[in-house]
């Protein structure tokens, strides 16, 4: 009997997805590479160790593998992103019929998947790109899901993906038919910029609330304390990280501060820069992990640069909180801009609201602010004019005002919290200093400029030296 379904590549994602397959009743082929060294191949080793596994079949020869399955064929590759994408779809081209379906469940670049797409196409092969968020457990118990690519090809595998999706509050699958080409990994993409920013954000209470002298324990009770308003997967998994002790210690206090990435970060920023979008937070938060990186210059500068404080760090729990649930509005927003503006940009038409529901469970930036999101974005693309949300910056502002300039008179880094209000005051300003820009721009270049009152819209120039 041929199996409905094929999983390539057992690293980590690879075999929890595999299993989610398996036990959602699915019969499925699974290939690995043959890894040297390794007597029996990994993917025999794997069924044999789970026996949700044990209608599947294991391979680690590419022909068995793609004939062993049902056609038209369904493959999801879960290998790293990069030109082993590309290798591995040359490796299987040879084997395949027109109509198979390959699935792309890795954090590969937008770009690279419409090309993969268009190529495909030609060799009359879908390409589905799907993002996947959640992480091992999440691809074991119910990942996000982001999947792109025809609309065609999407039916052929939505059985799938939506059986091992996690399901939101109505017990629909956080699986949904995204758009065409790299749509899905471009909103993985933006997801993961997202993720930076909540990531960063808690980064910054941590400092505010170390300098409040308060240790690891006392800062995961206070966290604990947010969740009633504030919940976020996020914010329980660092609450977790802050308890961790090894012997008299916590962990946290014992791990090198300086901040890894595997690029998803750098590419919102680069798209976001690209878009003409200024999703700011993303880009502060991306540059936080890179100025983390310089341990040395930065401790040789902490004895040169930084100056002993003698005033008091003062800010009420409270502001903090507010502060935090004020920056993350501002990053929900320009996150989901930045999407409209590419689906304006590529012509996708994504649903933005239905993009906030399958965020709502499984992925890394599930929370409740999503899920208020999905039901804001029904009646507006904008969330900073929707009155619940305008109601709540108005009352939450104070608090972040208070909290960032304490933080600056303190010399402490807070990047993410002081651009989120920096941003907003640039944003809800009807008359800002661009007006300069557009003059200094006109006087060394003669780049004209538009004069307000002037319904023409006409472009002037001044010789400025006259
Ligand atoms: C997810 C995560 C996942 C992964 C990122 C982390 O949604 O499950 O985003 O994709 O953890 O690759 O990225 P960095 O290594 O760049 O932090």
């Amino acid at each position: 009997k041929k199996s409905e379904f094929g999983l390539f590549g057992l690293g980590v994602m690879g075999k929890s997805l595999a299993r989610n397959l398996a036990n959602k009743g699915f019969h499925i082929s699974l290939f690995n590479r043959h890894v040297p060294g390794i007597e029996e191949d990994v993917a025999k080793n794997f069924k044999n160790e789970f026996k949700e596994l044990a209608t599947s079949l294991p391979f680690d020869h590419i022909e068995s593998f793609v004939n062993s399955l049902e056609t038209p064929r369904k493959i999801m590759l879960m290998v790293n992103a990069g030109k082993i994408v590309d290798n591995v779809i040359e490796d299987l081209l040879p084997f395949l019929e027109d109509g198979d379906i390959l699935i792309d469940g890795g954090n590969s670049n937008y770009n690279k998947t419409k090309e993969r797409f268009d190529y495909l196409k030609g060799k009359n092969i879908h390409f589905v790109g799907a993002g996947v968020s959640g992480g091992e457990e999440g691809a074991l118990k119910g990942p996000s899901i982001m999947p792109g690519g025809s609309k065609e090809s999407y039916k052929g595998v939505q059985p799938f993906l939506e059986a091992i999706a996690a399901k939101d509050a109505n017990n629909l699958p956080c699986c949904t038919y995204i758009g065409t080409e790299g749509s899905g990994h471009f909103v993985k993409m933006v997801h993961n910029g997202i993720e930076y920013v909540e990531m960063q954000l808690l980064a910054e209470v941590f400092v505010m609330l170390k300098a409040l002298g308060h240790n690891p324990d006392e800062i995961a009770d206070i966290l604990e304390s947010w969740k009633e308003t504030t919940n976020s997967y996020l914010l329980e998994i660092t609450i977790d990280i802050l308890r961790k002790k090894e012997g008299d210690d916590w962990l946290v206090n014992q791990i090198m501060d300086k901040a890894g990435n595997k690029g998803t970060g750098n590419w919102t920023t680069i798209t976001t820069a690209q878009l003409g979008v200024p999703s700011s937070m993303i880009a502060t938060a991306l540059f936080a992990r890179y100025t983390s990186f310089y341990k040395d210059e930065r401790i040789a500068a902490s004895k040169n640069l930084a100056t002993k404080i003698n005033t008091n760090f003062n800010v009420a729990i409270d502001d903090i909180l507010k502060a935090y649930q004020f920056a993350r509005i501002v990053n929900h927003y320009q996150g989901f801009k930045l999407i409209q503006e590419a689906s304006k940009n590529y012509q996708w038409n994504l649903n933005l609201s239905e993009l906030a529901r399958v965020w709502t469970n499984g992925c890394i930036i599930r929370s409740e602010l999503m899920v208020e999101l999905v039901t804001i974005f029904k009646s507006t693309d904008n969330i900073l004019t929707d009155e619940t949300i305008i109601d709540k910056i108005k009352t939450l502002k104070p608090s972040v005002k208070k909290a960032v300039s304490e933080c600056i008179l303190n010399e402490l880094p807070i990047p993410n919290f002081s651009e989120s209000i920096n941003f907003l005051n640039s944003f809800a300003i009807a008359n800002s200093s661009a007006n300069l820009i557009q003059a200094q721009r006109d006087y060394f270049g003669a780049h004209t400029y538009q004069r307000i009152n002037d319904e023409s819209n006409k472009f002037y120039h001044t010789e400025w030296n006259n």
